[in-house]
C-alpha cells in the first residue's frame, strides 16, 4: 500500500510543502506517497510544486519522488572543517566566500581569491591573535583624556604636532597595506581574514588618536616629505603577502613599537602619552602575526631567506637617493624627549633619541635573527631598513 501523509488544513501558502519535503526524504528515488489534507487549493497547488522540486505527480494526488534533490548535490564537498585545525591546503577557489565546514554544492564559477596556499598567508597563533585583538578593542572618545587640559611651551606643542603628522602618515600606510591584501585572502583562511579586518580597524583608531592629539590646541599640523613618504610607498607596492607582512610588520611595526614606547615614555603631555601607549598595545599585536606568519613560511619554504634578504636590499636601493627619515621628525622627536627648551634638556632629548635608533636596531638584528639570519647578517641587514623607522 502506498503510505500517505495528512497535510490536515496547512497550505502550500503555509508551509505545507516542508511536511510533504520531509516525508519524502525517508523514501527512495521513485518511491510513491499519496498527499492527502483539507486545505481547498491542495489539489491546485500540488502540481506546480511537484514539478519545481522536480516530482512526478500521478492521479489521486500520489507524488513520485524525483532525483533531483539527490542530484543536486553529487560531487559537493565538504570545505575542510570549521576549526582552525582542520583547514586543507589549498582551498578551491569556486568555495569562495563559503563558511568554512560547509556541504558546498558544485559548480561554482572561481572566486578570484588569489591568496589561496595555506602556507601563503597562515600562522597558527591567528585564531588566538584574533581573539585576543576583539577583547583588546579600546574607545578612543572614553580611553583618552582629551581633557586633561595641559599645555605645553609652543616649540615643544609644535614638536609633539610634528611627531604626530608623521604618525598620521605611517599609519594610514599600515592600514592600507593589511586592507589590500584582505579582499585577496581565500575566506576559508578565516582566522586571518579576521583577524587582518581587526587589524585595519586597530590602524583607524590609530590614525584617529593621531590626528586628534595633533589639532587638539588648534595649531597647524606639521610637514610631509617626499622622502618619508616615497619610503611608505615601497611598502604599498609590495604585492607579495610574506614579503609585505616581513616589510611592514616585522620590520616596519617592530621598529614602531619602540618609537611609540619612546613616545609614552617621553610624553609632555597626558594625551600624548596616552595614544602612544593604546596602539603600542595594538602594534605589539600586528608584529606577533607578521613574525609568526614568515616564521612559518621560512619552516617550508627554503628559498624565502634568500628572497626576505633581497628584499631589504632592493628597499635600500629605491630609497639610496631619498632622504629617509624627515629631518623635522628628527627634530621634533629630540624636543619631544627634552621636554623644555634648554641647552641641558636638548643634550638629554638628543641622547635619549641615539638611544632609540640604537634600541631599534637591536629589536630589528633580534627578530631577524628569529627568523634564521645568523647574527652579522642580521646586524648588516638591519641597518639597511629605511631611516624613515616603518
Ligand atoms: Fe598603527
Ligand atoms: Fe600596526
Amino acid at each position: 500500500m502506498t503510505p500517505a501523509i495528512d497535510l490536515e488544513e496547512l497550505g502550500f501558502d503555509q508551509g505545507a510543502g516542508l511536511l510533504l519535503e520531509r516525508a519524502l526524504a525517508s523514501l527512495p528515488s521513485e518511491g510513491r506517497l499519496t498527499v492527502v489534507g483539507r486545505d481547498p487549493a491542495l489539489s491546485v497547488d500540488l502540481a506546480p510544486w511537484c514539478r519545481a522540486r522536480g516530482h512526478r505527480l500521478e492521479p489521486g494526488n500520489v507524488v513520485v519522488k524525483g532525483s533531483a534533490a539527490a542530484d543536486r548535490w553529487l560531487g559537493a564537498a565538504r570545505a575542510g572543517g570549521p576549526g582552525p585545525n582542520e583547514i586543507v591546503d589549498r582551498p578551491n577557489p569556486a568555495w569562495g566566500v563559503a563558511a568554512r565546514g560547509a556541504l558546498v554544492e558544485a559548480g561554482a564559477a572561481t572566486s578570484g581569491f588569489d591568496l589561496d596556499e595555506r602556507d601563503a598567508v597562515w600562522a597558527d597563533i591567528a585564531p588566538r591573535l584574533y581573539a585576543q585583538a576583539v577583547a583588546n578593542q579600546w574607545d578612543p572618545a572614553t580611553e583618552v583624556a582629551w581633557e586633561a587640559g595641559d599645555r605645553l611651551p609652543d616649540e615643544v606643542e609644535a614638536a609633539v604636532v610634528q611627531v604626530m603628522t608623521y604618525l598620521v602618515e605611517n599609519e594610514q600606510a599600515a592600514l592600507v597595506v593589511p586592507a589590500r591584501f584582505l579582499g585577496r585572502v581565500h575566506p576559508h583562511f578565516r582566522e586571518v581574514m579576521q583577524l587582518l579586518a581587526v587589524q585595519v580597524a586597530d590602524e583607524a583608531r590609530h590614525v584617529e588618536v593621531f590626528s586628534r592629539r595633533a589639532g587638539l590646541h588648534g595649531g597647524p599640523l606639521g610637514v610631509s616629505t617626499t622622502g618619508g613618504r616615497a619610503s611608505l610607498q615601497t611598502l604599498l607596492d609590495e604585492p607579495d603577502f610574506t614579503l609585505a607582512s616581513f616589510l611592514l610588520s616585522v620590520l616596519g611595526e617592530g621598529t614602531f613599537l619602540n618609537l611609540l614606547s619612546f613616545i609614552e615614555t617621553h610624553a609632555p603631555d597626558t594625551v600624548t602619552r596616552q595614544v602612544a601607549h593604546l596602539a603600542l598595545q595594538d602594534e605589539a599585536r600586528h608584529v606577533a602575526f607578521g613574525l609568526a606568519h614568515v616564521e612559518h613560511r621560512v619552516t617550508v619554504d627554503a628559498g624565502l631567506i634568500g628572497r626576505l634578504r633581497l628584499t631589504i636590499e632592493r628597499r635600500h636601493d629605491a630609497l639610496a637617493s631619498t632622504a629617509g627619515l624627515n629631518q623635522d621628525v628628527f627634530d621634533a622627536l629630540v624636543i619631544l624627549a627634552a621636554g623644555e627648551w634648554t641647552p641641558k634638556a636638548l643634550a638629554t632629548g638628543y641622547e635619549r633619541v641615539q638611544r632609540l635608533t640604537a634600541d631599534m636596531d637591536e629589536g630589528r638584528r633580534r627578530r631577524l635573527a628569529r627568523l634564521g639570519f645568523p647574527t652579522d647578517e642580521a646586524a648588516e641587514l638591519s641597518a639597511l631598513h629605511t631611516r624613515n623607522f616603518m
